[in-house]
């Protein structure tokens, strides 16, 4: 009975370990500004377009699909998006 509790008690701490290790990583993406991931990451495969060039509403379309390219979430993408549009 004893070792059990033990196992269980190893269990819970890695288990908690790990979704607090996740949660930190999630944290350090979460942290960086739009125009910081606009930097690092729209000029992977081409040279950015200059956040003036498209309309806000060409930015939405071109930022969905090149969320996809990017590899981005949702969340990253939506900073970019208003940093791209705060320059209109
Ligand atoms: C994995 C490579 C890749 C990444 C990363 C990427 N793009 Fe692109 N992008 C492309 C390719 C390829 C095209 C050519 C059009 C297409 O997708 O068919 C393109 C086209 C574009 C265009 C249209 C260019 C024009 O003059 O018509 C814009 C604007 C653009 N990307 C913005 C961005 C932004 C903003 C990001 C960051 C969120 C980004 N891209 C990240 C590959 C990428």
């Amino acid at each position: 009975m004893k070792r059990y509790i033990i196992i269980l008690v190893v269990i819970g701490a890695l288990v908690a370990g790990t979704s607090l290790n996740s949660c930190k990583t999630a944290a350090v993406i979460s942290s960086k500004s739009g125009a910081q991931i606009w930097g690092e990451t729209c000029i992977r495969c081409h040279n950015p377009a200059d956040p003036a060039t498209f309309s806000d509403l060409e930015w939405d379309v071109v930022a969905m699909h090149m969320q996809v390219r990017a590899n981005l979430t949702p969340e990253e993408t939506k900073k970019v998006i208003e940093f791209l549009q705060s320059a209109n």
